[in-house]
């Protein structure tokens, strides 16, 4: 990578450029709100959103957070102009970072089945596949 991008917590101004990039990677889903998605990922402590930043422009993100026994990540994303030049690679290390300075010890994610490239490109990096299912329940927040 020419230059290093600068990794910060996303801010107020940021969420129109972030929604952008997560419909231009591919990760935004018709029935996931991106701007609801940030909004709760920041209402408290213990999840953000984190933008790697060149040249004034979000060029990745990741959405990290712990849930009082593991560390996830989701909405893993690098601008489709910037991808394959060590963006994914810094936003991950960013997100690891976050976890580990709040002393989590374990990272899990999900990629879809059928996502063979992202599998590869999470095993380059140190990730195992734990051959687990993934079970789901809508709720109703009250
Ligand atoms: C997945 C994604 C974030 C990777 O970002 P990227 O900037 O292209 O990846 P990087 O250039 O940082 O790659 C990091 C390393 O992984 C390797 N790598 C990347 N993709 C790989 C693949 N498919 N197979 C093997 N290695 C791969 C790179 O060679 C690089 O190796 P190195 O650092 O040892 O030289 C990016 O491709 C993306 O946004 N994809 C679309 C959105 C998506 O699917 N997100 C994941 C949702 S679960």
């Amino acid at each position: 990578m020419t230059n290093s991008p600068l990794i910060r917590d996303i801010s107020d101004d940021d969420v129109e450029q972030v929604s952008a990039l997560w419909r231009a990677a591919g990760v935004a889903r018709p029935w996931n709100d991106p701007e609801t998605d940030i909004a709760f990922a920041r209402r408290d402590p213990h999840s953000t959103v984190l933008v790697a930043v060149l040249d004034g422009t979000i060029v990745a993100t990741v959405m990290v957070g712990e849930d009082g026994h593991r560390g996830w990540v989701y909405y893993v994303a690098a601008d489709p102009e910037h991808q394959g030049k060590g963006l994914g690679r810094t936003i991950m290390a960013a997100a690891e970072r976050w976890l580990a300075e709040r002393g989590v010890w374990k990272l899990n994610l999900l990629v879809r089945g059928d996502n063979t490239k992202v599998k590869r490109f999470y095993e380059h990096l140190g990730y195992t596949d734990t051959q687990s299912t993934c079970f789901q329940k809508v709720l109703t927040p009250l």
